[in-house]
């Protein structure tokens, strides 16, 4: 058995709601994340998929409250350090690639400055090792003309160049753990690609762990091994990607595959009804009962609970009080 690099238990944050209660935005969440291997959290907006690395990162805005919760990242407490120690490890150990490359790069300072902050400051590097190793790693990830790049600006970046970038920024200090939220989200499909691409040859190259968040389903066939589906700041279904697109057991993960455009599902194009939860008023049932044609009465009024499901791979959990695999065999039938 590998060992576990990131081990979360019972992690639960909220907000303040303006009406003097609070919001919990995740929920009770635990799971592990093994080295070298690549976890896809996956879920609607609002799902908590951000928040809950941010927690573990200590980036959560000051208004939110861890209110219970282990983040144990090899072998150490991340929630019980203190800022500093954190800070150290933020970027050397654990690297992060943010969704919106235009936001996160700084548009007043060169690309170089920017990609030489963690290397001076994790590592520090300075001089010729340092121009040295930025040019390494703008080939690394694959932007062209290096050192004329290391001058220019982030508007001189086309988008995909940008997200190169802000790997490159990832990976500077060779992390352990990589983690992207929303990688890809703002770019076209094409550049997608290649930027999934790009995270799994730099995974099997530096041998990282990957953490890859993110509201579309679709990117993460090409790129995980186990798939985590979140909803209102819970897990519903996690598995070996095959199980959980093949041999899916959950009803919203179903509903999130049959609104792919590609359809894992037969084609069909069909959109979740209803919207997301508000985290301020969830009633005691499974959170997506509302949106559910399948939900039972049990459904309405009690949280299932996430277990491995009946006859299904290894480590293929899910959260449920139907049998989702019983329903679609009923309406397969003529
Ligand atoms: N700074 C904040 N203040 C108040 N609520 C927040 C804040 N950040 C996130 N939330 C709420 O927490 C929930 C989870 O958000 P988030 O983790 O960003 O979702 P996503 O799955 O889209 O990444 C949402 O309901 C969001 O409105
Ligand atoms: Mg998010």
């Amino acid at each position: 058995m590998t060992a576990p690099l990131l081990e979360i238990e019972n992690l639960s944050v909220s907000f303040p709601t303006g009406k003097g209660g609070r919001a919990t935005v995740v929920r009770d969440l635990s799971y592990r994340l093994d080295a070298g291997e690549t976890l896809a959290v996956v879920g609607e907006s609002g799902s908590g998929k951000s928040v809950h690395a941010l927690a573990l990162a200590g980036l959560l805005d000051p208004a939110a409250r861890i209110d219970s919760g282990i983040v144990r990242f090899a072998g150490r407490d991340l929630l019980q350090l203190d800022p500093a120690a954190l800070r150290d490890i933020r970027g050397r150990e654990i690297g992060f690639v943010f969704q919106d490359p235009m936001t996160s790069l700084n548009p007043v300072l060169s690309i170089g400055r920017q990609l030489a902050e963690p290397l001076t400051r994790h590592l520090g590097l300075k001089g010729g090792a340092l121009r040295r190793r930025l040019v390494e790693l703008l080939e690394l990830v694959g932007v062209d003309r290096a050192e004329q790049r290391l001058k220019q600006f982030p508007h001189q970046l086309s988008g995909g160049q940008r997200q190169r970038v802000m790997i490159a920024i990832g990976v500077a200090c060779n992390p352990r753990l990589l983690i992207a939220d929303e990688a890809t989200t703002a770019l076209d499909v094409t550049v997608q690609a290649q930027i999934v691409d790009l995270l799994r040859d730099l995974k099997a190259r530096l041998g990282l762990t990957l953490l890859w968040i993110s509201h579309d389903l679709g990117v993460v066939a090409r790129l995980a091994d186990t798939v985590q589906v979140m909803y209102a700041g819970g897990v519903v279904e996690r598995g070996p990607v095959d199980a959980v697109f093949h041999d899916t057991r959950n009803a919203y993960t179903l509903g999130l595959l049959r609104s792919l455009p590609e359809g894992a599902s037969g084609g069909r194009l069909q959109a979740i009804p209803g919207q997301p939860p508000d985290p301020a008023a969830l009633s005691p049932g499974d959170p997506f009962a509302p949106r559910n044609c399948w939900a039972t009465a049990r459904c309405h009024v009690e949280r299932p609970p996430l277990r491995q499901a009946e006859d299904a791979a290894d480590g293929h959990l899910v959260a449920a009080w139907y049998d989702l695999r019983r329903i679609l065999a009923e309406e397969a039938r003529p």
